[in-house]
């Protein structure tokens, strides 16, 4: 099949952002920052407080983590050790859509939903049912909070549509199904964000933390506000940075945009995120070939071809799989736009950091910090972290980039849930 080198070149422009570019989207993520803070109309980062603080370190007892924000849901028993350690003492995880039932689309019922959690709750307390636990709920999608426990859903992102959950107190609705389900000794007293989650589980390692950041199927990050204009104590600030759209959107984005769930939204998440960018990838490839793809590229796919040998074998087998044809010129290109859509979305990630990072020195010089990352792309995908490195420094200048360290911080949502609940205990 013959490529036109024309189309090729253009697609690969699309998905290319120089430095100027990148530095005009750092600093307007600054600015939408102060604007959604003061809430200011028409700022598309929600900036929601989280009503929680550093942790201490010291916080100790055994409490329940739900974690809920992706297509897979865990309930953990945790046991903090009140000197900064978390261990888990019971798992129990299950997909929410698999070939037999789909509990997070359009046609899944709320009340289904949340009894199927409650059951998992109920096994992770099994044996133990005389013990009261906490329960600190990791809730991955924009809730607008009054308190600690008091979350309400704004809207889903990622492609959730679970009717009937939007606007509502989510610990009320895993309350009423623990009801039905006579589960007598679990309080729900805690929701946190999964950024906001690992920010908390962070501070334990790296006590210089003040940026989580959610790398994976969906793209968002947390900051320590230690300054709120509005006279709010200092709190963690859920930025739902996923919505920024201070973005020149290439034709691919808005093809995208036209097929997802909420067109006009997660302009950034849509960028950036795994749950994205093999449907990138599968709009552009079809543009190549000029042939329909029924079966989505994913983000695994990318990889796959990321970490290729010279003579593409992996790429060819995915091609032959989801294209129906494999011919080697045609795998190089396939590589190619994938490389490319990856260096964006790492390179747009930056972006996301410098804004805090800039956002919390205010007049200052930067201090020196970690940024805690957790996400399979961040995790997996090859020259991801490398091609953050290099456009930190390519935004920040060799010298304070050389003060920040992204690093991979695993089991956040389980950890940071636990201290949400002891904090919230108290
Ligand atoms: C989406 C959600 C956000 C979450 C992120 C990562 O952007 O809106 O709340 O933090 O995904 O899971």
């Amino acid at each position: 099949m013959a490529i036109e080198q024309e189309k090729f070149e253009q697609l690969i422009k699309e998905f290319t952002l120089d430095t100027d570019q990148l530095k005009t989207v750092a600093d307007s993520f600054r600015k939408e920052m102060v604007s959604g803070l003061a809430r200011e109309e028409g700022a598309s980062m929600a900036m929601l407080n989280s009503y929680i603080g550093m942790p201490k370190g010291d916080e100790i007892g055994d409490f329940l983590a739900l974690d809920f924000g992706g297509t897979n849901l865990r309930v953990l028993n945790i046991h903090l050790t009140g000197d900064c350690k978390a261990e888990v003492i019971k798992k129990v995880a299950r997909p929410l859509v698999t070939e037999e039932y789909n509990l997070i689309n359009k046609d899944a019922k709320a009340d289904d939903t949340f009894d199927f959690i409650a059951d998992m709750v109920a096994e992770a307390v099994e044996g133990v049912e005389d013990k009261k636990f906490y329960l600190g709920h990791t809730f991955s999608f924009p809730s607008i909070q009054e308190n600690i426990y008091n979350a309400r859903l704004i809207n889903w992102t990622k492609e959730f549509a679970i009717p009937g959950v939007e606007g509502e107190v989510v610990n009320d609705l895993l309350k009423a199904a623990l009801e039905r389900k006579g589960v007598k000794n679990v309080e729900p007293n805690s929701v946190i964000n999964d950024t906001v989650a690992v920010l908390l589980a962070a501070a334990y390692q790296y006590p210089d933390t003040r940026i989580g950041v959610i790398y994976a199927t969906g793209y968002n990050a947390c900051y320590f506000e230690s300054n709120h204009k509005d006279g709010a104590a200092p709190s963690i600030v859920n930025m739902e940075c996923g919505n920024f759209d201070k973005l020149a959107l290439s034709s691919c984005d808005e093809e995208l945009n036209a097929k997802s769930e909420r067109p006009a939204n997660q302009h950034l998440e849509k960028m950036i995120s795994g749950r994205y960018m093999g449907e990138l990838l599968t709009i552009a490839a079809a543009r190549l070939s000029g042939k329909e793809i029924a079966d989505d590229f994913t983000a695994i796919d990318i990889s796959d071809m990321l970490a290729d040998d010279e003579n593409s074998t992996k790429t060819l087998a995915i091609m032959k799989a989801k294209m129906g044809f494999e011919c080697p010129e045609c795998a190089q290109k396939l590589r190619e736009l994938a490389k490319a859509i990856s260096v964006r979305s790492a390179r747009l990630a930056a972006a996301a950091m410098v804004g805090p990072i800039w956002h919390i020195a205010g007049d200052n010089p930067i201090e020196a910090q970690h940024i805690a990352v957790d996400g399979s792309v961040f995790q997996f995908m090859p020259g991801v972290q490398d091609t953050i490195k290099a456009a930190l420094a390519e935004l920040l200048g060799a010298e304070d980039a050389a003060k920040i360290s992204p690093v991979l911080v695993t089991g956040g949502s389980g950890t940071g849930a636990a201290i949400a609940a002891c904090v919230a205990s108290k």
